[in-house]
């Protein structure tokens, strides 16, 4: 998938934020959550529900798709965003933090009295800056105006032959209000090709479930009828928003149907009408904090299972996988030479680059990769790890680095069970996105894991996030339900299973029993540091429908 570019060439001169790499993305996204969330609980009130089930939305449109100049937010030719259901204020004041709005630290002042950051969002006018933050372009918090506004913007900019869109996040509930339609109809009678509209539908509203309270459905016929062109995804999944929210409508406005769970990222809140408008205890905060740390991504390797590696067969593995839930592909690509095997090259990547919009998480195994980058970045990966020991020297390696930065590819590198992380590595963290740590010696699947690695992760890891690397270790070989629990601990977050998955009848059930095991493994941690943070009590009230859940003694 390409993550780069956008409707506007000269994009990235606008944009000083903008953040094409798909982990890199994933990262500010859950750093977005942490604020957002830290906000509310020093706040003791705001809506968590509406922050996390919109928080990919927003990070998308702030970190990579918006053409804009925090510094300069009145610059006309600018993408707007009318943030209508101006609820999700935490998540999008956390998100305008991000992008250079404000100072993070000032997320801590969130409904406070004289605060900038107060519980619905004020447009920002630099006389009155006291009042406002950079980048809010839209006074919210009465429901069902936004729209309007919208259009009124779209209008003015076909005026001024303005090139540029306007995005409006619409909430679910808030289309009871009559004014919603009135602005639909207008919108399509003017036929705003500037214009789209996001519904995040969480299917939660104030007071309770959508469908109980006001249905909407069927919702996608109703904007369909209204003239509207209308997509449906998953408002969680960058990897199927991006590519929306970049392409422009042809001649009429449209809308994103993002399906999302209200709460998203904290167990507890997902999908509750009564975490709508509620806020956690500070107590509780550094326990959430650590469950938003605890996301994570199942990666499976195609290469396993008794089908083989011709294409259809590679194909029907993405497919089966996909409908199970991965997260992302696993490519291992052998060259016959760095490891004893030969399996696939970009050829084969780029055909099956057509049949999902997964990302790609290319694992090379061959000598001098430098030479054949750019076949890799041109078939669609999203993620190119190279192994230390491939790499002839640091200035390859660099070269490498450099290449994939530039192409909006997240850069890993890889080292065998044996191999020490290079000491060059060091002063590239930031450039760095995934640090593979091989547990098994690369070249077949299937294998048994090497215990040793786990003392070895246990050792880098800390160390790493102690010289400042923000990015994810992904551990890769021998991972299956006997494995994986311990290299989370270690602090993996992504875990690529071959065998695991492919070498077994029951796909689903080792899906769900691999998402079972990591969520029932950081719940139970989430009790236990509860016990040492003396809030043990405090906490299973809270959280007792899901420590039930995974079968845990309270
Ligand atoms: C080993 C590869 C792994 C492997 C994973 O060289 O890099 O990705 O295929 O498969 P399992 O999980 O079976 O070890
Ligand atoms: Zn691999």
């Amino acid at each position: 998938m390409k993550w780069s570019g956008g409707h506007d060439e000269n994009k990235e001169a606008d944009n000083m934020h903008s953040i094409n790499r798909y982990l890199k993305l994933k990262e500010k996204l859950k750093e977005l959550r942490t604020l957002a969330l830290t906000g509310i609980a020093e706040a003791g009130s705001g809506h968590p529900g509406a922050s996390f089930s919109a928080a990919e939305i927003m990070g998308c449109l702030y970190f990579q798709i918006m053409k804009f100049d925090i510094k300069n937010p009145s610059n006309p030719s600018r993408d707007y965003f009318i943030n209508s259901k101006a609820h999700s204020a935490p998540g999008y004041y956390a998100t305008l933090s991000l992008v250079g709005s404000f100072p993070k630290e000032e997320i801590r002042t969130l409904r406070k009295l004289d605060s900038r950051l107060q519980g619905h969002p004020v447009r920002y006018s630099k006389m009155q800056n006291h009042h406002s933050v950079p980048g809010i372009e839209y006074s919210g918090g009465s429901e069902g105006i936004g729209l309007s506004v919208s259009i009124g913007i779209c209008l003015a900019n076909k005026l001024d032959k303005q090139e540029n869109i306007v995005y409006c996040l619409l909430g679910d509930g808030e289309t009871n209000e009559g004014q919603i339609w009135e602005a639909s109809m207008a919108a399509a009678k003017f036929k705003l090709n500037n214009l789209i509209a996001i519904l995040d539908r969480n299917k939660i509203q104030q007071d309770g479930f959508t469908e109980e309270i006001m249905p909407i459905d069927p919702v996608k016929e109703k904007w369909l009828s209204f003239n509207w062109e209308v997509v449906e995804i998953n408002g969680h999944k960058i990897e199927q928003l991006i590519p929306e929210l970049l392409k422009k409508p042809i001649d009429k406005p449209k809308i994103i149907i993002a399906n999302t769970v209200k709460g998203n990222g904290i167990k507890h809140m997902a999908n509750n009408p009564q975490w709508h408008g509620r806020a956690p205890s500070k107590k509780h905060l550094p326990l959430l904090i650590r469950e938003l740390e605890g996301e994570y991504m199942v990666s499976p390797s195609i290469i396993a299972g008794a089908d083989g590696i011709g294409e259809e067969s590679l194909k029907q593995k993405i497919t089966t996988a996909e409908r199970h839930g991965a997260d992302m592909i696993h490519l291992d690509v052998m060259d016959g030479k760095f490891v004893p095997n030969s399996t696939f090259f970009f050829d084969t990547i780029k055909k099956l680059r057509e049949g999902t919009k997964l990302p790609f998480d290319a694992h090379l195994m061959i000598n001098n990769p430098d030479r054949v980058l750019d076949g890799y970045i041109d078939a669609g990966c999203d993620i190119i790890t190279v192994h230390a020991e491939a790499c002839s020297n640091e200035q390859e390696f660099e070269r490498i680095n450099s290449k994939l930065l530039s192409n909006g590819v997240s850069p890993g590198l890889a080292v065998n069970p044996s191999t020490e992380l290079p000491e060059w590595i060091f002063s590239r963290l930031d450039n760095l996105d995934v640090i593979i740590l091989m547990s098994v010696n690369p070249g077949f699947a299937g294998q048994k894991f090497i215990p040793e690695v786990l003392p070895k992760m246990k050792r880098v890891i800390p160390l790493l996030r102690e010289r400042g690397f923000k990015g994810y270790f992904e551990a890769d070989g021998g991972i299956d339900m006997s494995t994986i629990a311990q290299c989370f601990d270690a602090g993996c977050r992504i875990f690529v299973m071959g065998n695991a998955i492919f070498g077994h009848s029951d796909v689903d059930k080792r899906f769900k029993d691999t998402r079972f095991m990591l969520d029932s493994y950081l719940e139970q941690s989430l009790l236990d540091e509860s016990q040492s943070l003396n809030i043990r009590e405090d906490w299973v009230k809270g959280r007792r429908n899901i420590i039930e859940q995974f079968n845990l003694s309270k």
